[in-house]
């Protein structure tokens, strides 16, 4: 068992804003994260078309990626409809996205937070017990609309979530709020049993996984290359990096299961199949074990 279980996110979060690329492509990517040590990953969303054109196909990608043992894949779903198309995929996975910003909330899903978390509910009622559900509370570390949300509310929807059927919560910084002193000040609320889905916005990422690290947070969302952000969060910057995360992770002597210079070779490819660089620092650099020429 690794000590820190990484999710990665770059097939959903890391090319939903990117324009769309072809299935064959999406499904060649995930076979690359496999093949690197990468065995749990948000492959698809099942979301509207109009909403996220980039993420249309998710059903032809799950067909064709088949049946992946010792690899769990999970879906995003905004709604019953969404996690009603992934089951029928086979999907036992999904994360659900609720924000703990009303106003963005609107914007994303186009509910609000009570008939989000209702949502919960209904898909716990339409899945059945047995499926794994993880509530993922965007806008966690303050938000673009509202200005900084208290830990103590971002902590009770989050466990409200899980009343309403979900089995666990992971916090998001959607749009890069985040500072290692607010990782600290939501954790001292929640305890370190969560998951956090960072972003780079305000190149704040690595530090806040850092200091989520030292108090004991080992539930980690990254993404290939550092891809990423939602269409609905202006500027948002890309995922904290997988490869920049496995590379400090390798330095500080915590295992992930991940093979950094696999992952690299993945990271080259998806640069290739996007037309530039990705914005991981490590695959630009190379990694500090690996010596220059002459
Ligand atoms: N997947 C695909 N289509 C969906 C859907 C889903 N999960 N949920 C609803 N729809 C369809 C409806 O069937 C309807 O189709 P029609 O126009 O052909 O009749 C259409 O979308 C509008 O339905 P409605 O319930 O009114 O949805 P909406 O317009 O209020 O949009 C969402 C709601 C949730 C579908 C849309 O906002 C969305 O997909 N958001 C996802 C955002 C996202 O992925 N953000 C990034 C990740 S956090
Ligand atoms: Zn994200």
């Amino acid at each position: 068992m690794p000590e820190v279980r990484i999710r990665e996110v770059g097939p959903r979060d890391g090319l939903q804003a990117e324009a769309y690329i072809e299935v064959g492509a999406r499904v060649a990517l995930i076979a690359d994260l496999i093949r690197s040590g990468v065995h749990t990953i948000e492959a698809v969303s099942f979301v509207s078309e109009k909403a996220v054109p980039a993420m249309a196909g998710a059903a032809a990608v799950l067909e064709s990626l088949g049946p992946l043992p010792g690899v769990t894949i999970y879906a995003l779903v905004p709604n019953v409809k969404g996690a009603a198309r992934a089951a029928e995929c086979g999907i036992d996975h999904f994360t659900v996205t609720v924000s703990a910003s009303a106003a963005y909330n609107a914007k994303n899903v186009r509910m609000t937070i009570d008939e989000s978390v209702a949502e919960v509910a209904a898909i716990r009622d339409l899945i059945g017990p047995s499926p794994y559900v993880d509530a993922v509370v965007s806008c966690a570390f303050g938000s673009p609309y509202e200005g900084d949300l208290a830990p103590a509310d971002v902590h009770a929807l989050g466990e409200r979530l899980v009343s309403a059927g979900a089995n666990a919560s992971t916090y998001a910084d959607t749009t890069g709020m985040a500072t290692p002193r607010r990782i600290a000040d939501l954790v001292a609320v929640t305890g370190p049993r969560i998951g956090l889905h960072l972003h780079e916005t305000r190149g704040t990422a690595m530090v806040n996984a850092y200091a989520a690290l030292e108090l004991g947070v080992r539930d980690f969302d990254t993404s290939i290359g550092g891809l990423g952000g939602s269409p609905f969060a202006a500027g948002a910057g890309g995922n904290l990096s997988t490869e920049d995360f496995v590379h400090l992770l390798d330095d500080v002597g915590l295992s992930t299961g991940i093979d950094l210079e696999q992952l690299l070779t993945a990271a080259a490819r998806l640069a290739t199949v996007l037309g530039r660089p990705l914005p991981g620092k490590v695959a630009n650099a190379g990694p500090r074990s690996r010596l220059a020429a002459g």
